[in-house]
């Protein structure tokens, strides 16, 4: 694929052999008429713009899909998601929710989408589960000011709050990944069946994949359950605290309790 300079180096050396061409019919018309002589031809006086031909025969590079988001920085990221209109939740949102946090966390935390309160202030998990996953991260000594990034698969709510459908994951998936690429996390943890399954591209239940390290992208990532599935079924409190000692020993934090 040619970049912009190729094209723009292209165009500039089919003017001129345009330019010269021009000038040679120009002088050949002089000559044959017996206005000058051959052997004192002198250059082309002026000729016709080329550029809108040259423009034509070589045309600016389509980018190819999904290149804005390659490509771009964080804060180019965060535009893009505010104006997405991907899919059809940004009918219905209030805010986009992008994620925050800070730069090579200890800890990348991955929901499923905002919730009402994420959708009326732009801000991933600060609702009932939020606070309820700022103590899992506390339990283990992290802060989600100093220590997390946090960001969901989705950017805006769906409506009620029901699972995101399979065409607003894929619309919204590439975002969530680049978000990965530049946030640089030492893990990855996903919550809930709705993260394990856009980052992992599996079916199996959160039973089934938690308590074990994954990688994406070359970075250990952990599942575990929902908080609020977990608020909802208490027996889920015990897996969900075994899954944050284990990320705690993976990340060399001493466990409460233990020596
Ligand atoms: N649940 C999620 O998955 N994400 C949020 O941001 C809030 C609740």
């Amino acid at each position: 694929m040619s970049t912009k300079e190729d094209i723009a180096i292209q165009r500039q050396a089919l003017n001129r052999t345009f330019d010269d061409l021009w000038g040679c019919f120009d002088m050949a018309e002089r000559v044959l008429n017996g206005e000058v002589l051959p052997d004192r031809l002198i250059p082309n006086a002026g000729s016709p713009d080329f550029s809108p031909l040259t423009e034509l025969l070589i045309p600016e590079p389509l980018p190819p899909a999904g290149s804005e988001i390659d490509g771009c920085s964080m804060e180019q990221l965060k535009k893009l998601v505010s104006s997405c209109t991907k899919c059809g939740l940004c009918a219905t949102r209030k805010n986009t929710v992008f994620g925050e946090g800070v730069m090579m966390p200890k800890v990348m935390v991955i929901g499923e989408g905002p919730g009402a309160d994420e959708d009326a202030t732009g801000r991933p998990f600060v609702g009932r589960a939020g606070q309820y996953l700022d103590k899992w991260l506390a339990s283990i000594g992290l802060s989600r000011d100093r220590d997390a990034y946090i960001a969901n698969i989705v950017k805006c709510r769906p409506p009620q709050n029901r699972d995101p459908a399979p065409d607003e994951m894929a619309a919204c998936i590439a975002y969530i990944k680049r978000q990965i690429l530049l946030v640089k996390p030492q893990s990855l943890l996903c919550i809930g069946r709705i993260a394990a399954h856009a980052m992992l591209d599996t079916t199996d239940g959160v039973g089934k994949l938690r308590g074990r390290f994954f990688k994406y992208d070359s970075i250990p990532l952990l599942v575990t359950y929902h908080p609020a599935g977990v608020l909802r079924n208490p027996e889920y409190r015990r897996p969900v605290w075994d899954d944050m000692q284990k990320l705690a020993r993976f990340l060399n934090i001493p466990i409460p309790g233990r020596s």
